[in-house]
Formats: structure tokens, C-alpha cells, sequence
């Protein structure tokens, strides 16, 4: 489907019919209020549709990128600055880190709430290389080139139960004008039971990446955050090697690896004065991407009938993948 016009500046802007699309959509209430619009399967908040629609039109892959995809709130935040410390480990020691000054949000940015939202064609040449960029587009509405191409996808999600609990937390920081956000979790609860959520239903993009990671084990690296908060270490190992970038022997000895999970534990970069008191373009502070990061805060929010009804809704889902999830520490 065309939604767009290049205008004679090259810029390219939304025709009418997007708008008509989306209010042809079925939509629902998202957890802060505002508007979920369901298009191809996906549950888009209404500030990520349009971007989530030019992305994947118009977005054009380099073998060189990596891609960060996620559920909102399963780790998104720490995964871009893992990431970014090990890419570019050779430029800037954790003591000199970027992250030092910027927030990762703006050092890896996301396609459809930042860049693709925007401008409908934003200029990506001035990202440096490798472009790292992130989304929370499914697998299977990714747009063509990156599944084409020779780049890298790294996966992150989070048991569904503190992911739930996670979002329900972030979204109160929302301040939509005339949008009252849910009082409760059990307001939103049905909803999400049935993969109304943002981005959801949680089985289908969880499982997208999951398959994608067994069949394409070199383009795909599928990672929980469960395992990361176990073990950084040798998760920080897996996606080094999976770049294509291995830690050497003599940075294994020199404690590098630690000091890059130092530099992005959660302490370290909710500590920090630009994650502290910034503001995200969109109004958001930056430190409401930083609140316990703990396996299992969900027991302070759900009771356990809530807890194992969703469970069984997504095992159900979920069934003969192979995919499970720890709920505890
Ligand atoms: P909680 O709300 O459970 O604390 P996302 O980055 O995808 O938005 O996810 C946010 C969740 O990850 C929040 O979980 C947040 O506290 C946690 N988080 C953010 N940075 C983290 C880090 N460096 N290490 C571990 N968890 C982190």
C-alpha cells in the first residue's frame, strides 16, 4: 500500500490516506490512555504508527547495521548500552563512554518513535558506522531489506509478568493532555490477556524473533533478561561474538569485559546526572527507563490468580516453541 508523497524537497509527506488508515483501524485503550491502533497484527501506541508505517517502507538495511529489537520494558535501555560499550570498545574506554554524557536512548535511537517519526525519510548517513539502531516492529514486519541483508538483529525480552508490571509503572509517567491513564493494573488486565498492549501481543513478537533465532542462529541472537541479570558476563560474550567482535584473550585479562557491565549496570547509568535530569524529546525523563530492574518485582503488583492466568494464556500461546520464561530470581 502507498501512504506517501515525495514533496519536491525530497521530503517525504504523509497523504491523507495514512490518516484515513488509521482511523479505519480497530483501536483500543493503551495503558496510559491514549489510543492502541491494531494494523498487521501489531498493536502500535498512537505516537509510533506513522514512524512504525515509513520504517518499514522506506528503511534500507547496510550489511554493517545491528538492529536492537525488543517489547518495550524488557531491557531495552541496558541492551543499547551493552551494545554500544562493546562496538566501540576500541574508541572509547568505559572511563571516556559516550554513555557518560548521553543517554542511551539518544547514542542508539529508535526507528519508529525517533527517527521514522520524525521525517518520513530521515537522513541516516550521519549515524556514524556500524549504524545501531532499535525497534519494537515484529519479525515478521520488519522492513524486507533487513531480513535480506547480511546486518544483525539482537533480541531482548523479559519474562512477561515483570514486563507487564514494568510498563504499567512507565506508562504512568505519561502526561497526555485530556487522556486519563488507567488507575490500575487490573483496569488494562483483560486487555492484555488478550496481547492488547503495546506492540503485543507479547507471543506473536516474542515468537517471531524466537523462530527466527533457531532457523537463522548467525542473523538473529535471541537473549532474555533474566540471563543477563544472572550472568552479564557471558551474555556480554555471546553478543561480542555474535557482532563478529569477540573479546580477545588480553581484553579478557585486562577486566574489560567487567568494566563494560560496570559502566551499564543500573546503578552506574541511573546515577548519572544526564539520565538523572533529562528529558526525552518526547517529554519524558530520562529516569523513568531507570526504576528497580528486578526478576519477580511482579509479586508486588499481581496476585497470583492474575499471575497464572496470563502465564497459562501465554504458555498456551507459546506451546511446543520451546521458548519459556524464568519469573524468579
Ligand atoms: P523495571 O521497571 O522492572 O525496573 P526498557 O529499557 O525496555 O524500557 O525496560 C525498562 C526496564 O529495564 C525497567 O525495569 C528498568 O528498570 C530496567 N533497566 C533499565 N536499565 C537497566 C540496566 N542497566 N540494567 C538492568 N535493568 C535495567
Amino acid at each position: 500500500m502507498e501512504t506517501t508523497t515525495i514533496s519536491s524537497n525530497g521530503e517525504s509527506e504523509v497523504k491523507d490516506e495514512i490518516q484515513g488508515l488509521i482511523a479505519s483501524l480497530p483501536s483500543e485503550k493503551n495503558w496510559d490512555g491514549s489510543p492502541l491502533y491494531f494494523y498487521q497484527g501489531v498493536w502500535y501506541p498512537v505516537f509510533a504508527i506513522r514512524g512504525a508505517l515509513s520504517f518499514q517502507q522506506h528503511f534500507i538495511a547496510q550489511d554493517t547495521d545491528i538492529i536492537l529489537a525488543s517489547m518495550p520494558k524488557s531491557g531495552t535501555t541496558w541492551l543499547k548500552a551493552l551494545t554500544f560499550s562493546v562496538v566501540n570498545r576500541n574508541i572509547y574506554s568505559p572511563k571516556e563512554s559516550p554513555l557518560l554524557a548521553t543517554p542511551p536512548h539518544e547514542l542508539v535511537r529508535f526507528f519508529e518513535i525517533d527517527l521514522y517519526s520524525k521525517k518520513q525519510l530521515p537522513d541516516l548517513i550521519q549515524l556514524p558506522s556500524p549504524r545501531i539502531c532499535s525497534c519494537h516492529s515484529h519479525y515478521e514486519t520488519l522492513p524486507q531489506s533487513i531480513r535480506d541483508s547480511g546486518c544483525k538483529i539482537v533480541y531482548i525480552c523479559r519474562n512477561p509478568l515483570d514486563q507487564l508490571v514494568s510498563y504499567f509503572h512507565f506508562s504512568r509517567k505519561f502526561k497526555r493532555e485530556n487522556v486519563k491513564p488507567l488507575s490500575s493494573i487490573e483496569e488494562g488486565f483483560d486487555n492484555v490477556c488478550l496481547g492488547i498492549q503495546s506492540y503485543g501481543p507479547f507471543w506473536d513478537t516474542v515468537l517471531g524473533y524466537w523462530k527466527a533465532s533457531l532457523e537463522r542462529p548467525d542473523k538473529v541472537l535471541f537473549l532474555k533478561y533474566e540471563d543477563l541479570k544472572e550472568d552479564i558476563i557471558s551474555n556480554l560474550k555471546k553478543i561480542a561474538e555474535f557482532l563478529g567482535i569477540p573479546f580477545t584473550d588480553k581484553e579478557e585479562k585486562e577486566g574489560v569485559i567487567e568494566e563494560i557491565s560496570r559502566l551499564c549496570s543500573l546503578d552506574s547509568l541511573r546515577n548519572l546526572e544526564v539520565n538523572k535530569n533529562g528529558v526525552r524529546p518526547s517529554g519524558l525523563p530520562n529516569s523513568s527507563f531507570f526504576r528497580k530492574g528486578e526478576v519477580g518485582d511482579w509479586t508486588n503488583y499481581l496476585s497470583p490468580f492474575m499471575a497464572e492466568n496470563y502465564l497459562k494464556i501465554v504458555e498456551e500461546k507459546l506451546g511446543g516453541s520451546g521458548l519459556t520464561f524464568r519469573t524468579s530470581q
